[in-house]
Formats: C-alpha cells, sequence, structure tokens
C-alpha cells in the first residue's frame, strides 16, 4: 500500500480517486482536515476498504510513526502543506510549521522507518514531494520557463516555506540516501479546489452574482495544469522516477489572469446565462494588488516528457470546460464548503482590496 498526505485536499482528493479506479492498492490518507480538506470530497469510497482515513497532523511524528509501523507502505506521496499564497502573506505561521517543520518531520520518521525495511523493500521505497513551481520566482515576459536547473528565487512566505521544504527533501537524499523524489508544478485548476483561488472563486461568486476581483492590472500570467494530468504525471514519477531527482509539471498553458476571468465568463454565458441577459464579465472589478506579486511562471516540461513519457493530456480549453461543468453540477459541494471559515477569510482578504 501507499501513504499520501492532504489526501482530502484539492490534489490529493483527485489524486486519491484517480488511484482508486486504475488500481486495488490501498491508500491511506493522513489529513489534519484544515480548512481546507473536506471529506465530503471522498464520500464515494466510504464503503471502500482499499481507502484508509487518518485524520492527524504530519508534524505528529508518534502518529506517523505508528501509521508507517502498522501498515508497511511502499511509498509516501507527500501533499500536505498550507497553499494559499494570499494566507501566506496574511499569516505565515501556519506555512512555516506545516510546510517547513511538518515535512521535516515527516522525513525524519520515514527515514527511521525506511532503516529498518529489508534491502530490496528499502531499494524499491519512493517517497515524493509534491511542491511548485513558485520555488524558482517571477520571470519577466522575455525570459526561458523555468527548468529543474533554475535557481531558487521564493518571493512570498508560501514559496520560501516550499522552497525550505524541497531544500530538506534533497538534504535527505544526499545525507541519508533515502529514496526521495520532487515534483514542482504549475497552477492546477480542476473539481474540488477550494474556491480561494483564483478559478473556483470567478466561478462560485459569478453564479452569487458578486464581484469578481482581478489583482493590479490582470497582466500576470500563470501555466494552468489540469489537476488529473498532474495526477497521471505524479504516478509516472512514483513508477518510473529516479530518486534524488526533481522534475518540473506544467500544462503548457500561459494564460494572463484577466484571460482566465474572461474565458471563464465566456463560459458560463453559455452553460448557465445570467437570468437578467447580461454577461458575466459584467461582474469582474479590479481590485489592490496581491504584495509582491509574481509576474510570470512558466514550466519547461521537456524533462518528465522525454524521461518518463509523460504529457499533459488535456488543452486549457478542454480542462476549463470540465472544471466549469464541475461547479455547475456540484453546488452543493461549494455551499457546504463556504461554512463561517471560510466567509470570515474572504472578508479579511477583500477588506483592504476596495472591492
Ligand atoms: P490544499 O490546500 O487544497 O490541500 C492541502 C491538504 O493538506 C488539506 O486537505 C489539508 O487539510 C491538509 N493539511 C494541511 N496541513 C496539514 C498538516 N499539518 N498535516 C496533515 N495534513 C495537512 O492544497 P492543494 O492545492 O491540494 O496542494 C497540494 C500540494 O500541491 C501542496 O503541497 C501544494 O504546495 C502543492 N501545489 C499546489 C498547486 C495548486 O495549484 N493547487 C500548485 C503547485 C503545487
Ligand atoms: P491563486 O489561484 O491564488 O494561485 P497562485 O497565487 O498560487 O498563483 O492566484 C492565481 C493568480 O490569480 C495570481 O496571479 C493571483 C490572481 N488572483 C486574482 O487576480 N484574484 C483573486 O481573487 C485571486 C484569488 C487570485
Amino acid at each position: 500500500m501507499i501513504l499520501i498526505t492532504g489526501g482530502a485536499g484539492f490534489i490529493g482528493t483527485n489524486f486519491l480517486l484517480d488511484w482508486l479506479t486504475q488500481s486495488d492498492e490501498e491508500v491511506i490518507n493522513l489529513d489534519v482536515l484544515s480548512y481546507a480538506g473536506n471529506l465530503e470530497n471522498l464520500v464515494s469510497l466510504n464503503d471502500d476498504k482499499r481507502h484508509i482515513f487518518a485524520q492527524g497532523d504530519i508534524c505528529d511524528s508518534t502518529l506517523t510513526a505508528r501509521l508507517l509501523t502498522k501498515y508497511q507502505p511502499r511509498a509516501i506521496i507527500n501533499f500536505a502543506a498550507e497553499s494559499h499564497v494570499d494566507r501566506s502573506i496574511q499569516d505565515p505561521e501556519e506555512f512555516i510549521q506545516t510546510n517547513i517543520v511538518g515535512t521535516f518531520r515527516l522525513l525524519e520518521t520515514t527515514r527511521a522507518y525506511w532503516s529498518t525495511l529489508e534491502n530490496k523493500a528499502k531499494q524499491n521505497f519512493r517517497f515524493i514531494h509534491i511542491s511548485t513551481d513558485e520555488v524558482y520566482g517571477s520571470l519577466a515576459s522575455g525570459d526561458e520557463a523555468f527548468d529543474e536547473d533554475h535557481r531558487y528565487e521564493p518571493n512570498s512566505p508560501y514559496s520560501a516555506s516550499k522552497a525550505a521544504s524541497d531544500h530538506l527533501i534533497r538534504a535527505y537524499y544526499h545525507t541519508y540516501g533515502l529514496p526521495v523524489l520532487t515534483t514542482n508544478c504549475s497552477n492546477n485548476y480542476g473539481p474540488y479546489q477550494f474556491p480561494e483561488k483564483l478559478i473556483p472563486l470567478i466561478i462560485v461568486n459569478a453564479l452569487a452574482g458578486k464581484l469578481l476581483p482581478v489583482y493590479g492590472d490582470g497582466q500576470q500570467i500563470r501555466d494552468w495544469l489540469y489537476v488529473k494530468d498532474h495526477c497521471a504525471a505524479i504516478r509516472r514519477v512514483l513508477e518510473a522516477g529516479t530518486p534524488g531527482e526533481t522534475y518540473n509539471i506544467g500544462g503548457r498553458n500561459e494564460k494572463p489572469n484577466i484571460d482566465i476571468v474572461h474565458t471563464v465568463c465566456a463560459l458560463l454565458d453559455t452553460l448557465y446565462p445570467r437570468a437578467d441577459g447580461k454577461r458575466y464579465q459584467q461582474q469582474i472589478t479590479f481590485v489592490t494588488d496581491r504584495p509582491g506579486h509574481d509576474r510570470r511562471y512558466a514550466i519547461n516540461s521537456k524533462k518528465i516528457e522525454r524521461e518518463l513519457g509523460w504529457k499533459p493530456i488535456e488543452t486549457f480549453e478542454t480542462g476549463i470546460h470540465k472544471t466549469v461543468r464541475w461547479y455547475l453540477d456540484n453546488q452543493i459541494w461549494v455551499r457546504n464548503v463556504q461554512s463561517g471559515t471560510y466567509r470570515k477569510w474572504i472578508d479579511k482578504n477583500h477588506k483592504e482590496r476596495a472591492l
């Protein structure tokens, strides 16, 4: 079996659901259920014995050691993190705790467990750390896309905490020989993403008749990766990646934020027209920029394409269509995640953005 952390969050949920449609190998899912973790994502697995849920913190070494000893997983995939840049600007402490201390503790308990394995199991064991392209910093418009050798230049408390965790991962390979691999991916989008991130926030606000907040001039560029393509890449890295290596994963979809917002509005105009016949783009409003806002991210995925034969299947057009459709079909899910905690955060984040 394998152990994943953060399997009740956005990418972890998609990974888990996809995994169990393709394999009978059991998954232990360790998740603390922060505001971003949602067991409702996993209701379809309620009677599925292949999914073993353990609520807990990756910082809790006693718990992780117990899980490793009891279940003897052949691999660990670490999705657990605080993942939202705006939250890291408002309140960085939690990011240091989970992303740095948590990764460190998980590495330590993994190292202790791994050292008890027999030779073959030890050799075959894998620890995959899910990281981000944001560790590389910001690109100017003509710059080459990030490859795996790009220097680390994180600019937000979030990306700095992820960069620190990546360095720890690297050190555990070089120092202890732990078979770790790191993936650095671009912005994911798709089903089950918490509506604090750009795409689901725009969909949800549009449907609720609210303003669609675009930070600054809206010309910041991100590379958008459909989450299921990302999950396929992680499965390939687990299957065939080389320990000690890092792999960049991108969607080949570089787009300015304002174009993303216009695309979502246009899709909603077709799939779910406003009752008053007006267009959703009327709800767009430019608001105060994010401090230290990275201008452009772009990923060069040639290494994983060449070495592991992975390529994204979705274009942005097909992926965004599926995503908008999913949010339209799952409005109860949206309503349920918009709990009091969510509303408090949205109020806090947008209080000073002149909405
Ligand atoms: P998410 O915020 O949706 O989910 C994070 C999950 O981790 C939640 O279920 C949460 O409850 C859990 N968690 C948080 N702290 C924990 C702790 N201390 N112990 C155990 N569980 C904990 O995040 P996501 O978007 O699914 O991202 C998953 C990983 O991918 C993260 O490491 C993130 O940095 C990385 N990543 C995400 C994106 C993206 O676009 N979403 C892009 C690049 C990299
Ligand atoms: P986000 O989804 O928070 O991901 P990240 O900061 O990790 O890239 O934001 C994506 C882009 O959209 C980023 O440039 C900030 C911008 N953005 C807005 O313009 N408005 C919003 O309400 C949000 C949440 C983000």
